[in-house]
């Protein structure tokens, strides 16, 4: 198992982002606007705050706005020069990666999720890295990719980053089972994918981060399909368990969903209400829809 530092992660966006059609027909869900930037820009965000040196996109078809979006745009750019937008100019360039800090890997099919972190194998080569979904922002005062990743220096091997949902909505998600539980950090003994209601070994779901050892690319490679006829992360993961250790980190921060409908508006609506700039004008926006909601309510 290799010991060496997470330098390394890869950004699976090849998905079809079928549940928040209609905008993602054109637009990649990636690039959906949470307040004022977009979702990746968040997830992007974390991980170089993390330590992340090179991000692999694993992209697909109608993606090609995400290789532009880590681009210069000089037309733009000379335009908000020539009329003094420095402020907006400076935020654009300062997203830019330094040249060669990015590669993109083309998924031409979305066979699942394990099938796209497969994809990004030539470009890891040998060494721990980091998956973050895209679609999922952490808001976390210590960057959650952070939290793992200095959670694989002190115990080695593979983390999964989870976090607690009520006992009746385990059904929806990946769920892990702990050797045993004690504090935020636990050796795992398994994971199970949407169990059946009352049957879940904990109430920790499956987040979105995660720190994985390159010997899962060999499980990937000769994986069967899985869950939904596609090449499951899960499925490779449970297998890579039987020979190297697992922990699963419950990581302090909240998690919005920004591929579901609702879980993006809870992402706009909290963000906005805690955003340096925005936060006082957005609660002054929205409370009056709250005062509506109070006075439609039936008296008791
Ligand atoms: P999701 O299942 O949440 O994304 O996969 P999706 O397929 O885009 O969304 P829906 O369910 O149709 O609305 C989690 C992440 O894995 C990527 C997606 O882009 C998303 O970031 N993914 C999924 C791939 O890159 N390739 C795949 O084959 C599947």
């Amino acid at each position: 198992m290799s010991l060496k530092r997470v330098r390394k992660a890869v950004v699976p966006v090849a998905g079809l982002g079928t549940r928040v059609l209609p905008g993602t027909k054109v637009v990649p869900k990636e690039l959906l606007n949470v307040v004022d930037r977009p979702i990746l820009s968040y997830v992007v965000a974390e991980a170089k705050a993390a330590g992340i040196e090179h991000f692999v996109f694993v992209t697909g078809r109608n993606k090609g706005a995400i290789e532009d979006y880590f681009d210069h745009q000089l037309e733009l750019e000379a335009q908000l020069t020539a009329k003094g937008k420095t402020a907006i100019l400076d935020e654009l360039l300062s997203e830019l990666p330094q040249a060669g800090q990015m590669s993109f890997v083309r998924q031409m099919q979305p066979h699942g999720l394990g099938h796209a972190v497969w994809c990004a194998r030539d470009i890891i080569g040998d060494e721990p890295f980091a998956v973050l979904l895209p679609d999922m922002v952490m808001d976390a005062d210590v960057p959650a990719l952070k939290q793992a990743i200095d959670a694989q220096a002190s115990v080695g091997g593979n983390i999964i980053v989870v976090e607690p949902v009520p006992h009746d909505q385990t059904h929806q998600y990946g769920v892990v089972a702990l050797e045993t539980q004690s504090g935020r950090l636990n050796k795992m003994t398994g994971m199970v994918e949407k169990p059946a209601k009352g049957t879940a070994p904990s109430n920790l779901i499956v987040s979105g981060r995660y720190i994985l050892q390159p010997e899962i690319f060999e499980l990937l490679a000769s994986q069967e399909r899985g869950a939904g006829g596609e090449i499951q992360l899960t499925d490779a993961m449970a297998r890579l368990m039987t020979t190297q250790s697992f922990h699963a980190l419950e990581y302090d921060g909240v998690t919005y969903d920004c591929g579901d409908k609702i879980g993006l508006l809870r992402a706009n609506v909290a963000l906005a209400l805690k955003h340096p700039q925005l936060g006082a004008a957005a609660r002054d926006a929205l409370t009056p829809f709250f005062a509506q909601e109070r006075t439609a309510e039936p008296a008791e």
